[in-house]
């Protein structure tokens, strides 16, 4: 079975590519991209630091490859991400003066949702803004340019892409206080007359953590605004984030202690996994009505990012196919959420 078959009258099936991907390098990837996913979403590509890495030179060519195998494959894409604070080309703090950062703030948004006009379907125009308890992210786009740079940064996507779903993204916005900062920030845009489409919900979630209630009360509220719902990058963690005897940001030494499946995966978790998945996916069903697409954070578990966060180097087992390209338990069990009621 296909995921983009099975889901094809409730929402669309995303996969977050990279390099390997785009390019074909990674093979498994190759065969699995437009047997199962019709929309992607550029993991890495689209951000500041690869599109204009020097203050007024843009270079689009690796976008612009994503933008070619997605249309080979009929995908459509997600731009990922026009305003966010991190990943920022180094330029862009050593700005001192405030009208200069308002001008490459414009010039950014315009020039590469000028772009990729007509080429992506939406964008992730601001990504993480908010804080946990719901107020505004202290970034350098707060400090320089005050609240109102949300307001305009939507502004500036909807005159440079008129055609393009315009969406504010986040991780952790399906948490009470973070969810009414984020109906904030949708209902201030409303009020200063600027589009916005819809909310993402990034869905970086942890097994047997996954919080199923505050998930389904989070797509009810946003839609509840007049906005669509999108899981934007969804994944499971399996491994501890929290850890004992190893240091965040060195390489993985093989002690049980940062990774306790160092040896594989037992199949207590494979089951876990799947049953999380599949609770998951029964909820998006619930509420497709509300829900746009559903995008996993890689294709497969070799690819994915949570292999070198925030340990490099341990192996994870977030997502629905292996490293080989096979699909798991958890596939499966998110298949059957649909076909077997
Ligand atoms: O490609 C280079 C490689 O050539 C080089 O040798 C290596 C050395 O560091 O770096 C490689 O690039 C890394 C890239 O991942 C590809 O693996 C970057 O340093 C690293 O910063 C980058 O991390 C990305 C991260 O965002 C920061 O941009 C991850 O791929 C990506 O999955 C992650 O995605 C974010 C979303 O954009 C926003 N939401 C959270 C999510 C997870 O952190």
């Amino acid at each position: 079975p296909s995921l983009k078959e099975v889901f094809k009258s409730d929402f669309l099936i995303g996969a977050a590519l990279n390099w390997p991907q785009i390019t074909g390098k990674d093979r498994a990837a190759a065969v699995l991209i437009p047997q199962q996913f019709n929309t992607v979403t550029p993991e890495d590509v689209m951000k500041a630091e690869r599109l204009h890495p020097v203050w007024g030179t843009y270079d689009f060519s690796k976008g612009d490859q994503l933008i070619a195998y997605a249309k080979r494959h009929k995908l459509q894409v997600n731009g990922h991400t026009l305003v966010w604070h991190s990943q920022l080309p180094p330029f862009v703090h050593r700005i001192q003066n405030i009208d200069s950062f308002r001008t490459f703030f414009t010039d950014h948004i315009k020039t590469v949702a000028e772009h990729f006009s007509g080429k992506v379907q939406s964008w992730d125009v601001v990504n993480e803004a908010l804080n946990e308890d719901g107020t505004l992210r202290k970034s350098i786009f707060l400090t320089k340019l005050g609240d109102q740079y949300i307001v305009d940064a939507f502004k500036l996507a909807a005159a440079a892409a008129p055609n393009t779903a315009l969406y504010y993204n986040d991780y952790n916005n399906e948490q009470p206080a973070k969810r009414a900062g984020c109906i904030r920030v949708i209902q201030e845009l409303k009020k200063a007359g600027a589009r916005i489409d819809g909310v993402g919900i990034q869905g970086h979630w942890h097994l047997g953590k996954v919080p199923f209630k505050a998930i389904e009360e989070s797509i009810e509220q946003y839609a509840a605004q007049g906005v669509k719902v999108a899981i934007t990058e969804l994944d499971i963690n399996v491994l501890p984030t929290k850890v004992t005897g190893a240091e965040v940001g060195q390489h993985f030494k093989g002690d049980a202690a940062s990774n306790p499946y160092v040896n594989g995966l037992p199949d207590s978790i494979r089951q876990q996994l799947a049953a999380d998945y599949a609770t998951l996916f029964r909820i998006f069903l619930k509420h497709k009505d509300k829900i746009a697409r559903v995008t996993f954070w890689g294709v497969h578990d070799a690819q994915s990012w949570l292999n070198d966060w925030p340990i490099p180097g341990r192996r994870n087992y977030p997502l629905l196919f292996d490293r080989q390209g096979k699909p798991k338990s958890a596939f499966y069990a998110v298949i059957d959420a649909k076909l077997k009621k």
